[in-house]
């Protein structure tokens, strides 16, 4: 199987279960056009997001990396009512691409960006009593995943789910000598999600219109 195909299956998945509407497109558009990378999650990854959220009834999702916010308006659209999200975001002009997009997918009274680093802007979520949160949603610099998964657990309850992306990132992960930071960030994580007692952890393959990569999902089990 090529990516061609992956693309082509992805397209007819997504034009059925996972269709854009003009804030969605726009979303992508405005991100292209304002010259982010195009590395935000696929529309079937989108609605994957969403679904979640609704499974787990989601009314505080937190999420870290926004780039141009197209995952954030997924997860926002799935908020229960009176939910609200919270989205860490380091770049200053990929916040300001999001917050328009937010805005213009009418979701800006549910969905705010923070800007900093993750890292540093976590902290503040605790002492807020921001929490918890019922979806944390990892797809910042795969370096720190280790350190976001950590968050995750402290802001979290019983039942909340944690999803991380770009866990595969085509296979380089298997490689325990790699030099790349991410590689090392992903394969620490993987370690530490099976030795945490408190989740109950799993990761899963995909390929499509981002190749061949992966995501995990841990449920906080207590
Ligand atoms: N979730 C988005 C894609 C995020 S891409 C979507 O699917 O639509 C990763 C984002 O994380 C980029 O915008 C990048 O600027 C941001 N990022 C990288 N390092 C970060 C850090 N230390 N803290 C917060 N955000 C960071
Ligand atoms: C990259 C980051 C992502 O979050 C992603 O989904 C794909 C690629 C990257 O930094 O290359
Ligand atoms: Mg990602």
């Amino acid at each position: 199987m090529s990516q061609e195909t992956w693309t082509s299956v992805d397209r007819h998945i997504a034009a059925r279960l996972a269709p854009h509407d003009a804030a969605l497109e726009g979303a992508l558009k405005a991100s292209d056009d304002a010259g982010l990378p195009a590395i935000s999650v696929s529309a079937p990854q989108g609605k994957m997001l969403h679904v979640l959220a609704r499974t787990v009834g989601a009314k505080r999702i937190l999420e870290i990396g926004t780039l141009g916010g197209y995952s954030t308006i997924w997860m926002a659209r799935a908020l229960a009512p009176g939910g609200r999200l919270v989205s860490l975001e380091y770049d200053a002009k990929h916040a300001e691409v999001a917050r328009k997009n937010i805005a213009r997918a009418g979701l800006a009274d549910r969905a705010e960006v923070r800007v900093g680093k993750a890292i540093e802007l976590l902290p503040a979520l605790e002492k807020e009593k921001a929490g918890p949160f019922d979806l944390v949603f990892i797809d910042a610099d795969k370096a720190s995943i280790p350190d976001y998964f950590a968050w995750a657990l402290k802001l979290a309850r019983v039942g909340s789910l944690i999803v991380v992306d770009n866990v595969v990132r085509g296979g380089k992960i298997l490689d325990d000598n790699s030099p790349d930071a991410n590689v090392q960030g992903v394969r620490r994580f993987l370690d530490l999600a099976a030795k945490e007692k408190r989740v109950s952890a799993t990761a899963i393959q995909t390929v499509g219109t981002k190749g061949y990569d992966g995501y995990a999902l841990a449920l906080v089990v207590s």
